[in-house]
């Protein structure tokens, strides 16, 4: 039997819904009683855990106590309406609120900007609950950004606790890069990709053996190449990995040169993204002023000092080693 677009759809959404429908709380506010049950009736039929609240007073007390994983809200109470209490909750709490069709336009327009979804009265049970699948779905999809943060973390943390002297690089070079970042006034996009993509940079290492990773001593040719190529590793770790897209050419060239003396690639100047070059800049003075095995952290001085010979010899940017030296003068980071 061949199923139209909108049953299959709906089928997809039950069956993903069905399993923890009733880990889902949705409060039920409405000055109807019979509306109240007819709602509450259809909710918990399809599975969702339900309260049902009479009064506007009643409902805040509990919200205050704990909210709903949704709100299902009249507009008109007696005497009142339930406009206050939606503005102050939007930004918290997914709203689905019951109104005329007119009043709906009207309040389109007072919550443009807010997550509020509007069903008209009488409410028709099937539209409703597609509603609460399409709040749900927008739920799941925070959880699973929320999923790959915790997976970031654990990636980092698996870096840091092999290598001693590189614990807390990511994030201070993530620090320093957002700040210049924010100094050369780049969009919000771009500084968050600058942001996250440092934390990642040298995700890489952690396909790096040991032995080399944690030399003391000098290393062999052989051995500094197998370090080098922890861009190329951290590169093909995230290959694939969709919501790491933008943080590729940060992770793959974030040791090239403007004058393409770098690794992996040689890329020079018109190649390398500004998002690529200020995180290499961060990389490098956070590197020059922390302790190595090799020798004690360099002065913020001598780190300018070393930033500024290598600007003359063609490495850097200088208007990104300015932000930086701006930035530690205004404020130490
Ligand atoms: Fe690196």
């Amino acid at each position: 039997m061949m199923h139209t677009i909108a049953q299959l759809w709906e089928k997809q959404c039950s069956r993903t819904i069905v399993n923890y429908a009733k880990n889902i709380v949705i409060y039920i506010a409405d000055d109807s009683k019979v509306i109240c049950s007819i709602l509450d009736a259809n909710l918990r039929e399809n599975g969702f855990t339900t309260i049902v609240f009479n009064t506007l007073e009643e409902l805040e007390i509990k919200i205050k106590v704990t909210k709903p994983d949704i709100l299902l809200i009249d507009f008109y109470f007696q005497h009142t309406t339930s406009l206050e209490l939606i503005k102050k909750y939007a930004e918290t709490i997914p709203i689905i609120c019951m109104s005329t069709t007119e009043n709906a336009n009207d309040l389109n327009r007072i919550f443009i900007n807010q997550i509020v979804d509007f069903i008209p009265k009488p409410v028709n049970n099937d539209i409703l609950r597609l509603k609460i699948y399409n709040f749900i779905r927008r739920i799941e999809n925070l959880r699973d950004f929320e999923t790959i943060q915790v997976f970031i973390d654990s990636l980092l943390y698996t870096i840091e606790i092999r290598d001693v002297y590189t614990r807390g690089h990511s994030e201070r070079v993530s620090n320093i890069a957002e700040h210049i970042a924010q100094h050369l006034k780049l969009d919000k996009q771009k500084i968050e990709i600058i942001r996250q993509g440092a934390l990642l940079h040298d995700i890489g290492k952690i396909g790096v053996r040991d032995s080399v990773l944690l030399k003391t001593g000098g290393l062999t040719a052989p051995e500094f190449s197998e370090i080098k190529n922890h861009s190329v590793y951290g590169y093909n770790i995230c290959l694939n990995l969709k919501t790491f897209q933008p943080y590729l050419g940060i992770i793959r060239s974030h040791h090239e040169k403007l004058d393409g003396s770098g690794y992996p690639d040689g890329l020079k100047r018109n190649d390398l993204p500004i998002e690529v070059q200020i995180v290499s800049v961060a990389d490098v003075f956070d590197a020059l002023t922390s302790k190595r095995v090799y020798r004690d952290a360099l002065s913020f001085d001598t780190a300018f000092d070393i930033l500024y010979e290598e600007y003359k010899k063609g490495f850097w940017d200088i208007e990104i080693i300015n932000a930086l030296k701006e930035i530690n003068e205004r404020e130490k980071i």
